[in-house]
């Protein structure tokens, strides 16, 4: 294999010298040296192993594990000169990925004499948008690499697409493969002029484009002399001197994140954590959002003593000249610009999990050091990544991309991810599993959010619950399909009727009729069923009645974000708990065995889930006893 005599190679003879000289020079020239976070992204078989290997080779793979070991050995210098077979090394890398892909993202840490780099290597398929989401979220330059052969794909579209969503503003189109089509110009010149034809179509505003071959090293260290007729930097020239948008971000307006609040004494009170915009100074005046409270910047403390100034990218703790209300999850802004708070917005995402979307299912959002709970709306479109449509769709399905409006239960601070990355850009995450399901970043607050308030009335909760003389509640049924539960139900509130409570009880079939009655039996239309029932409940509690719910309500999250809710220690879960064979047997409605015949298609049980609750309130198991005995069970319970 012949490989093109390179700048890097002299310049890494001229580091292992510097090294045998005088390695604490070394280590601190190292030590100053800018990183660059970049994603390699394309077609599977574009060459991006080829790619990586051919980086790491011709840089020497100064890794930063050998210099630990350097710094904790320093006669140990003769590792750096290891010579490595490229071949294997690619076949290396691309099998550790392989291997690696349906955990996360293969990070490979490469340095030279101007840089240090971290690559994010991420698996071409379509199935594993997410890691590529996963890799571009944190990486400032983005390489679309195009089989000079086959041109612009649907894959470069994706990765294009996703890469400016995600904000990169550095990209590199790198025309690979050139020595497969005789290095010719004309080629190259017409891929480029589709891609350039395509990036404005969707916004991308600049890209510098390149012709190379990772597998021979043409225009990847340094001009190769197969392509004179080429006049821009090498690729790596041009990663080693391309400027981070560092700089814009300390032009932004002065946002930090809280991360944690420090208070070693009483006399002490700091607030830590990673300047995300701007430039802060003692002296500043500052606004803690959510709360809109103000004060003044006293101190910027940091391990190397007290600075005058710090910016975008600073790890600090501020001290204030008042004591004002601050904690983990705020954030410390300029007071004359401060970002927005709100409880509801729009947002991209990509759906991330195996399951659906579920519109109405409540999420944990993560966004900076804030966590609240997070509903997500019906997808008001899909973007088909591939012509870049909008698609009506009810649902998103695993890498899906669309737009949603969410609301969450008490105001995020945020901006739009266009104008801060971090302050726009989230995750979500399953309540019981904790896996991560979607990113997403956020368009804009929905003016809606701002202007409509809740109205204080003046008859209070209290005073109605008062005039009603008794503490309301929601007893929450939940269980198979003939379990049960409407009869149990009916006999709890017979009973309560003659202890003179007030109640009121919603049935499935019953709200089916009504209020529900555009909705059907697929998870999703479940899902709203039970927040508009629990939303109902909630009411109902307000107007101060005992509230009797009967409905299957399979899935836990629905069921726990009703609990969360209502008034602390006003829901009473009731799992009536009979096994499937014995609601299958008796099958009052016929239900069961038109299921069993397929013609009832989502039956629970059958072909749709239930999720029996982990820790009721109450738990009848109907086996044992009869609905006259579950109901005086349950009133023991209420009323004790
Ligand atoms: S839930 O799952 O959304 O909570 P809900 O309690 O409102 O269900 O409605 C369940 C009732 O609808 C059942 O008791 C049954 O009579 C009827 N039903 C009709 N089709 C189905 C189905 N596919 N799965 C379950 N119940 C069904």
């Amino acid at each position: 294999m012949s490989t093109t005599v390179t700048n890097a190679q002299d310049s890494a003879y001229q580091v292992e010298s510097l090294i045998a000289e005088d390695i604490d020079a070394y280590l601190e020239t190292h030590r100053r040296k800018s990183l660059l976070r970049f994603i390699t992204c394309g077609s599977v078989d574009d060459g991006k192993s080829t790619l990586i290997g051919r980086l790491l080779y011709d840089s020497k793979m100064i890794f930063e594990d050998q210099l630990a070991a350097l710094e904790a050995d320093s006669k140990r210098v003769g590792t750096q000169g290891k010579e490595i077979d490229f071949a294997l090394l690619v076949d290396g890398l691309a099998a550790e990925r392989e291997q690696g892909i349906t955990i996360d993202v293969a990070y490979r840490f490469f340095s030279t004499e101007k840089r240090k780099f971290i690559v994010a290597d991420t698996p071409g398929h379509e199935q594993y948008t997410r890691n590529m989401v996963t890799g571009a979220s944190t990486a400032d330059l983005a390489v679309i690499l195009i089989d000079a052969r086959k041109g612009v794909l649907t894959q470069t579209r994706r990765h294009s697409y996703l890469a400016h969503l995600l904000g990169i503003r550095n990209l590199v189109l790198a025309v690979n493969k050139m020595d497969l089509i005789g290095y010719e110009q004309p080629r190259y010149d017409s891929i480029v002029a589709d891609y350039r034809a395509f990036a404005q179509s969707i916004g991308i505003e600049s890209f510098v484009a390149m012709p190379i071959s990772g597998f021979k090293g043409d225009n990847i260290t340094a001009n190769s002399a197969n392509m004179p007729w080429y006049e821009g930097p090498a690729l790596l020239e041009h990663l080693e001197t391309v400027v981070v948008d560092s700089e814009a971000d300390r032009a932004r307006s002065f946002r930090m994140p809280v991360q944690w609040v420090n208070r070693p004494n009483l006399d002490f009170r700091g607030f830590s954590g990673l300047i995300a915009s701007g430039v802060v100074k003692p002296g500043d005046a500052i606004r803690v959002l959510p709360s809109g409270k103000t004060s003044t910047v006293d101190k910027i403390v940091t391990m190397d003593g007290d600075l005058d100034e710090a910016g975008a990218g600073q790890s600090v703790t501020l001290t204030l000249k008042d004591e004002v209300d601050c904690s983990r999850g705020d954030v410390i802004a300029i007071a004359s610009a401060p970002p927005e708070a709100a409880d509801q917005f729009e947002a991209t995402i990509v759906w991330m999990a195996d399951e659906e979307m579920l519109p109405g299912r409540a999420f944990w959002l993560k966004l900076g050091t804030q966590t609240v709970s997070a509903t997500v709306q019906a997808p008001k479109y899909q973007v088909n990544v591939n012509t870049m449509e909008h698609l009506a769709a009810k649902t998103l399905d695993l890498n899906a991309i669309g737009v949603a409006n969410f609301s969450t239960d008490r105001p995020l601070v945020f901006e739009a991810y266009g104008d801060n990355r971090q302050l726009g850009g989230f995750i979500l995450i399953d309540r019981f599993s904790n896996a991560t399901v979607a990113a997403g970043i956020i368009h804009f607050a929905l003016r809606r959010a701002q202007n409509v308030h809740w109205q204080a009335t003046e008859v209070t909760r209290e005073a109605r619950v008062a005039l009603m003389n008794q503490k309301p509640a929601v007893l929450w049924f939940t269980g198979l399909s003939g379990a049960g539960k409407s009869t149990i139900a009916n006999i709890v509130e017979k009973k309560l009727a003659r202890m003179n409570r007030h109640t009121f009880l919603l049935d499935g079939d019953n709200v089916r009729h009504g209020l529900n009655r555009d909705l059907g039996f697929t998870e999703a239309d479940r899902v709203e069923n039970i927040r508009r029932v629990g939303e109902v409940a909630k009411l109902m509690t307000d107007a101060g009645l005992i509230v009797i719910t009967a409905f299957i309500s399979p899935f836990r999250a629905e069921r726990d974000m009703v609990r969360a809710m209502i008034t602390e220690g006003e829901f009473i879960e009731v799992h009536i708990d009979t096994p499937l064979a014995d609601a299958e047997a008796r099958d009052v409605k016929g239900l069961y065995a038109k299921a069993r015949a397929g013609t009832l298609a989502n039956f629970t049980g059958i072909d749709s889930p239930y999720e029996a609750p982990e820790d009721p309130e109450i738990r009848i198991d109907t086996t044992g006893m009869t609905p006259d005995e579950a109901a005086d069970l349950i009133i023991a319970k209420l009323i004790p």
